[in-house]
């Protein structure tokens, strides 16, 4: 081993993006992008559809290369340690790479097998990853035969294979029912529990929600926006004070005063008992509460609420995310590339 061969993880720093660009012809899909996932958390890339982000994976796993800029990844360099590199990643595509003639055993074997693990040591660690993604009854059977939820789920079983370092999650949900998606949830958690690091892109906010400990937001793959998801909420908009009253027939007259203190928006929701008021800071805060005080109305209960991830994507973007119902067959079609595809 050269002393370039051990990783020179820096300041904790997984990934490591600066400037990286990337034309396809006219199409600037990687336009100067700079991000940082920090070692053992979720970065969720969000973006709609073509942003740029399968584009981002590729390039973070030196299938091909960028125009521009530069990238390292477990401290290894996308461009001078393309090697040592893809022994510190795994990736799971939007589209399944397993080898539909294969066992699930087999396909996990044989992945051991390419990545130099001796025969004993690729069938102990296949037969653990099978157990670990409930797939050991059916490790027998080709992955043809498995549903959409089992090859996803053998897929990033695939991925974890090498025990890498760093994870990349391109879209791993999409096209996927609520419950299978949960499932894979649980399983990224599970390989963050135990200390991977995971870019993850998805195109929804429930997933991000769920997963990520920062964002990204792309856009023809620019970064608009990057933070924490709290950071992000803030930013874009400001908070909702709810309060509930004490007595429910008060409400329009407690919109009335308000209004007449000079505080604008105030909405009452009979339905709900609930009196909304926009807020953007403390002090705003602070005079809707001391109006209702002083004019003596009993108050039940009071929070803030920060604005949904929905609403801060289309404040961000100017576009509606993509809700993730139960079946979005129409993203199977999105990308041309070489990978396999599969019904789900
Ligand atoms: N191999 C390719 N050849 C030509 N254009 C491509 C290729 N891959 C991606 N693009 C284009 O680059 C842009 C970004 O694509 P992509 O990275 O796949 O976006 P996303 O994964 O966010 O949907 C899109 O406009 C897409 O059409
Ligand atoms: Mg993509």
């Amino acid at each position: 081993m050269t002393s370039t061969d051990t990783a020179p993880a820096s300041k904790g720093l997984a990934v490591e993006v600066h400037g990286i660009v990337k034309h396809y012809g006219k199409t600037k899909a990687l336009d100067g992008v700079d991000l940082q996932v920090r070692q053992g958390t979720v970065l969720g890339v969000l973006g709609p559809n073509g942003a740029g982000k399968t584009t981002l994976v590729r390039v973070l796993s030196t299938l091909i290369k960028p125009d521009a800029g530069s990238a390292t990844v477990a401290g290894y360099d996308v461009l001078r340690q393309p090697k040592q590199l893809r022994r510190a990643i795994g990736l799971t595509g939007q589209y399944a790479s397993v080898d539909e003639l294969l066992s699930g055993y087999e396909n996990l074997y044989l992945i051991g097998r390419l990545l130099d693990l001796p025969r004993k040591q690729a069938k102990a660690r296949a037969n653990e990853l099978l157990e670990r993604f409930s797939l050991t009854e059916a490790a027998g059977r080709p992955a043809r035969t498995y549903s959409g939820g089992m090859r996803r789920r053998l897929d990033l079983a695939a991925s974890m294979i090498g025990r890498p370092r760093v994870l990349y999650l391109d879209e791993p949900t999409t096209g996927l029912d609520p419950r299978t998606r949960n499932e894979v949830w649980q399983e990224v958690q599970g390989m963050v529990a135990d200390g991977a690091t995971v870019l993850l892109t998805t195109q929804y906010m429930e997933e991000a929600e769920q997963l990520a400990d920062e964002l990204t937001v792309f856009d023809r793959g620019r970064v608009i926006a990057a933070g924490g998801i709290a950071e992000l909420k803030a930013k874009v908009g400001g908070q909702t004070l709810r309060v509930r009253p004490g007595r429910a027939d008060q409400l329009p007259e407690m919109v009335r005063c308000l209004t007449e203190a000079g505080i604008r928006g105030a909405v009452a929701d009979p339905a709900e008992e609930l009196l909304s008021v926009p807020v953007t800071g403390e002090e705003q805060l602070t005079a809707v509460v001391g109006v209702l005080g002083t004019r003596g109305f009993a108050i039940a209960a009071i929070d803030t609420r920060l604005p949904s991830l929905d609403e801060v994507f289309l404040a961000i973007t100017g576009k509606r995310s993509t809700p993730a119902p139960a079946d979005r067959a129409d993203q199977a079609v999105t990308e041309a590339q070489p990978e396999k595809e599969y019904a789900v």
